[in-house]
C-alpha cells in the first residue's frame, strides 16, 4: 500500500496545473511494485503499448513499437523501455494509482512505467496531460522549464516529439520515493543516473480540439435527424456576396443546437471519457453469474474490486446515468449504490445490503460482473 507524503489541499492550491514541484520522499522507503524483467516481459506482449527509446551512433534519436522479443538495446547505456497502462495490467503497479486519488477519476489518464539504462531518456518534450513522476529504483536528473505558449515543437522521430532546449526552473536529482509533479504544459526532460524505473501517474486535459472533434464524431454517429439550415424568409438580395449576419446567426444556432446547455453534452461526455483508450485486461466469466451467485459471494466475505484501467463515472447534473467502459447504464432508484461502484475500487459488506433490497441494483451489478467489469476478490 502507498501513502503519499503530501499536504494535499497546500499542493492544490499552490501547484496543481500552476507549476511544476518535487516532492520530496512523497513516499517514504519506497519499495518498486514491478521488476524490471516484468516490464520486459509486458512489452512482449502484443496488446500492450511499448516503446523503446534509445539514441544511434551518430547520437540521432531512435524508437521502436513493441512488441518485443529481445531487448538488447537494454545492454547498454541510453536507453528507456516504456509501457502505457501498466494500470490495466498489472495488479501491485496498479496500486501506485490510488493515492492520487484525491483527484477525480475522470481525469486519470494511466500509469506509465519506463525503464532505463544510465543515461537513458527520452528528450526534451511537451506533454498534454498533468503528470506525477515517481522515481522507483535508481535516480534521474530531471529538468523542467517554464511554460511557454509558442515553444516550438518537432519530431526527432516518426514516433517521438521533442521541443527546443529551455532554461531549466527545475533541476534536480530525484531518488527513490521522490516525485517531480509537471503541469500541462512545461517542457521536461530527465535521464537516469543509474538503471533506474520512473511511475508516470498521467492525467488528462483535453483541449478544445480534442472535445470538439469527439463531439462531431458523436454527432456523425448518434444524430439521426440532424437539423439543417433554414432560410424559409429569404428576401430578395442586391448583396449577392454578402452573408447577411442573421444568416451567420441561423448558422450559429444550427451548429449549437446539440450543445448549448452543459445538459446536452452528458451522453457524449460521459462515453468518451469512460472509453479506455488502452485495452483492458477484460476476463468475462466462462459461465455466467446468477444474481444468487453474487449474494451468495458477498454473504462468503468477499470483496468485488473494479477491473485495473474501468472508467466508471456518473454527473452531479444526471445523478441516475452511470458510464461505464463507454456505455450509458440506468441506476436510477439506487443511485447511492451506482455512485459508489464509481467511486471506489472496491467494495464488500456495505453493497451486498442494498443489494440484498434492490432487485434492479443487482441486476444491474450482475450485469457488470459478467461483463468482466468487477471481479471477485
Ligand atoms: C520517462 O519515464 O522516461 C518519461 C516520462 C516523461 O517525461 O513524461
Ligand atoms: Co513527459
Amino acid at each position: 500500500m502507498f501513502e503519499l507524503n503530501l499536504e494535499i489541499n497546500h499542493f492544490l492550491d499552490t501547484y496543481w496545473q500552476k507549476k511544476p514541484t518535487v516532492i520530496k520522499q512523497g513516499f517514504i522507503d519506497f519499495i518498486d511494485p514491478i521488476l524490471p524483467d516484468e516490464i520486459a516481459g509486458l512489452a512482449m506482449e502484443e496488446e500492450i503499448e511499448s516503446r523503446l527509446v534509445y539514441r544511434d551512433e551518430k547520437q540521432q534519436w531512435q524508437a521502436e513499437c513493441g512488441p518485443f522479443e529481445s531487448f538488447e538495446k537494454l545492454e547498454s547505456d541510453g536507453a528507456t523501455l516504456l509501457i502505457q497502462a501498466v494500470d490495466h495490467w498489472h495488479e501491485d503497479a496498479q496500486q501506485l494509482v490510488r493515492p492520487f486519488r484525491f483527484l477525480p477519476n475522470w481525469r486519470i489518464d494511466d500509469l506509465m512505467i519506463s525503464y532505463s539504462t544510465p543515461k537513458g531518456g527520452v528528450g526534451p518534450h511537451i506533454d498534454n496531460y498533468d503528470v506525477f513522476i515517481i522515481q522507483g529504483m535508481g535516480k534521474r536528473h530531471w529538468r523542467v522549464g517554464e511554460k511557454h505558449p509558442i515553444k516550438k515543437e518537432f519530431a526527432a522521430h516518426g514516433a517521438l516529439k521533442h521541443c527546443e532546449p529551455f532554461d531549466a526552473i527545475i533541476d534536480v536529482e530525484l531518488e527513490p520515493g521522490d516525485i517531480l509533479y509537471i503541469p500541462v504544459g512545461f517542457p521536461h526532460e530527465g535521464y537516469a543516473v543509474e538503471p533506474s524505473m520512473n511511475y508516470s501517474v498521467g492525467f488528462r486535459a483535453p483541449d478544445q480540439n480534442d472535445l470538439i472533434s469527439s463531439f462531431a464524431d458523436h454527432l456523425i454517429d448518434n444524430n439521426e435527424k440532424p437539423l439543417r439550415y433554414n432560410d424559409i424568409n429569404m428576401q430578395m438580395r442586391e448583396k449577392t456576396g454578402q452573408i447577411e449576419t442573421q444568416e451567420l446567426n441561423e448558422l450559429h444556432r444550427v451548429m449549437l443546437a446539440n450543445c448549448a446547455t452543459p445538459e446536452q453534452l452528458i451522453p457524449w461526455f460521459g462515453k468518451m471519457v469512460s472509453e479506455a483508450k488502452h485495452d483492458l485486461d477484460i476476463a468475462t466469466p466462462e459461465v455466467k453469474h446468477s444474481e444468487q451467485d453474487i449474494l451468495a459471494t458477498f454473504e462468503e466475505g468477499a470483496q468485488f474490486t473494479r477491473l485495473g484501467g474501468l472508467r466508471a463515472v456518473y454527473f452531479e447534473l444526471s445523478p441516475e446515468l452511470l458510464f461505464i467502459n463507454a456505455e450509458q447504464f440506468s441506476c436510477e432508484g439506487f443511485t447511492e449504490l451506482g455512485h459508489h461502484l464509481c467511486d471506489q475500487d472496491k467494495v464488500g459488506s456495505e453493497v451486498s445490503e442494498l443489494l440484498q433490497q434492490d432487485k434492479q441494483a443487482l441486476t444491474l451489478f450482475t450485469q457488470l460482473v459478467n461483463l468482466g467489469y468487477w471481479y471477485a476478490t
